[in-house]
């Protein structure tokens, strides 16, 4: 059984900001030796992790930050679904978009340390640079390595830039937007090392300007699979095939890993991964029902359909913090756990979550199958805890209510203590109990 307190360090994990003076190196203690091609994952807020927050918020603050950040996320990901190019960039502080998880990366020569977001939403690869202004301390001294360039126009590369880019006369240049963050950046090439692999030649977003707290503060490594993203431009050496593990939001050490290149466990069970061929960077599956219990519960199948041309479906992220479905769905979901709950009233809400109980939950498990996969969740993945107030929540709400909410988010509480295989080339994903830590 989970301890009220055993919940506390996962709710601190978004808590207020990657602070600009933190320092890039992690801990030496928490310097782990890499090897192969399987990198450590930390959470944010892991203790090894720099950007952990420095004072710790209250488990309600905590919350509704991450659920704030969520609605971000969510807004990210429906305009990505409905093919506005570009998030809304909100003014001032109070809407971001922080990452979850971090690897190591090293790039140039000689190596240059970065823990770089992990994002398997999204096809971008950028770094603050040196001279960027408004990034973080923690900037890619470029001018100090021997194997980084400037792209120009005439690259090939710059025309699989997904944003409209200008030429200067040294850089192929674009802006985008992350979050609530505007980036302006050169494409880059240099060599960049991930666990023992090198890769060399790597191209990436060299961070010139960024405006707004988003930003990861040293760089992001999309896992998406679209032109430019590290599965394209490593197919030889990855075949556009990696896993995760996402650490367990209990423990204090936070340690997953992100294992890239077709070896890969073998027992796991497999559901085919679907493709929206305008939204390439999504990774969607075939979420036929949801149990909870042993009960299928009545979902109209029009709020779990794949739909290329809206962009409807359910799809496998990693950052957003809480799955959300659309309020059919949703709210089937949560009637069927109520009435198992039975006499026990929903004594409130928590922000986005109105079902939370001060008893003990009896529902034991909740199940999203997909053709081939039934993906159990123990309750350590669906109910989150207060420690102060001994409130316990179903950790999942309905999407964002918006003329684009036809997206179902499986989100990484749910995924964690799994390995999750994206294996794009035979179309597959793979799941597998696993202990993360
Ligand atoms: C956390 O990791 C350190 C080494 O990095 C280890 O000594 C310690 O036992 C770990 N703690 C937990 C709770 O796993
Ligand atoms: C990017 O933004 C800068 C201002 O920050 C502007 O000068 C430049 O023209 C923009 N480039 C593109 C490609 O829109
Ligand atoms: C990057 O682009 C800016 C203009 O957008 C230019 O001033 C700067 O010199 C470029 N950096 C490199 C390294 O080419
Ligand atoms: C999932 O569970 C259902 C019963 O609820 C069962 O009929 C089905 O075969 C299971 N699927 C897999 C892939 O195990």
């Amino acid at each position: 059984m989970t301890t009220p307190n055993s919940f506390l360090p996962i709710l601190l994990f978004t808590a207020f900001l990657l602070s600009p003076s933190q320092a890039s190196n992690i801990d030496p203690k928490c310097d782990v030796p890499e090897s192969g091609s399987t990198l450590q994952v930390l959470h944010v807020n892991s203790p090894c992790s720099p950007f952990r927050p420095q004072k710790q918020p209250s488990w309600e603050e905590s919350v509704l930050k991450m659920q704030s950040d969520d609605t971000t996320r969510l807004l990210f990901l429906s305009n990505l679904v409905a093919g506005r190019s570009v998030a809304p960039v909100a003014s001032g502080r109070g809407i971001l978009q922080t990452p979850t998880y971090i690897v190591r990366a090293r790039v140039g020569t000689p190596p240059q340390t970065f823990l770089m977001a992990v994002d398997n939403s999204n096809d971008a690869a950028w770094l603050p640079c040196s001279g960027c202004t408004g990034c973080a301390s923690t900037t890619f001294a470029s001018d100090k390595s021997a194997s980084f360039k400037t792209l120009g126009c005439k690259a090939s590369q710059c025309k699989q830039v997904a944003h409209q880019t200008t030429c200067t006369a040294t850089a192929c240049s674009f802006n985008t937007t992350y979050g609530s963050s505007s980036i302006a950046a050169n494409l880059s090439q240099d060599s960049l090392k991930l666990a023992t692999d090198v890769i060399p030649g790597y191209t990436f977003g060299c961070i010139q300007k960024t405006t707004g707290g988003s930003v990861p503060p040293q760089g992001l490594l999309g896992l998406g699979r679209g032109p430019l993203s590290l599965l394209s431009q490593t197919q030889s050496l990855y075949r556009s095939t990696f896993s995760y593990c996402l650490p367990s939001f209990k423990s204090l050490n936070f340690s997953g890993s992100l294992r890239l290149g077709p070896v890969q466990p073998v027992r796991m069970k497999f559901t085919q991964l679907l493709r929206n061929p305008s939204r390439s960077s999504l990774y969607y599956v075939n979420l036929v029902a949801i149990k909870v219990g042993r009960k299928i519960v009545d979902i109209p199948a029009s709020a779990l359909a794949f739909d290329a041309t809206n962009g409807a479906g359910t799809i496998i992220d990693s950052g957003t913090v809480f799955t959300r479905l659309v309020e059919p769905a949703y709210i089937a979901v949560r009637n069927e756990f109520r009435r198992r709950m039975g006499k026990a009233a929903v004594v409130s809400s928590l922000g986005g979550f109105d079902t939370c109980y001060s008893v003990p939950i009896t529902i034991p498990t909740i199940t999203f199958m997909f053709k081939g996969i039934n993906m159990t969740l123990p309750q350590d993945n669906f109910l989150i805890h207060s420690a102060s107030s001994s409130i316990t929540c179903l950790a999942m709400a309905a999407s964002p209510n918006n003329v684009n909410s036809v997206l179902n988010v499986i989100a990484s509480m749910q995924q964690q203590n799994l390995r999750v295989l994206f294996d794009v080339p035979n179309s597959k994903l793979g799941m597998a109990r696993e202990t993360c830590t």
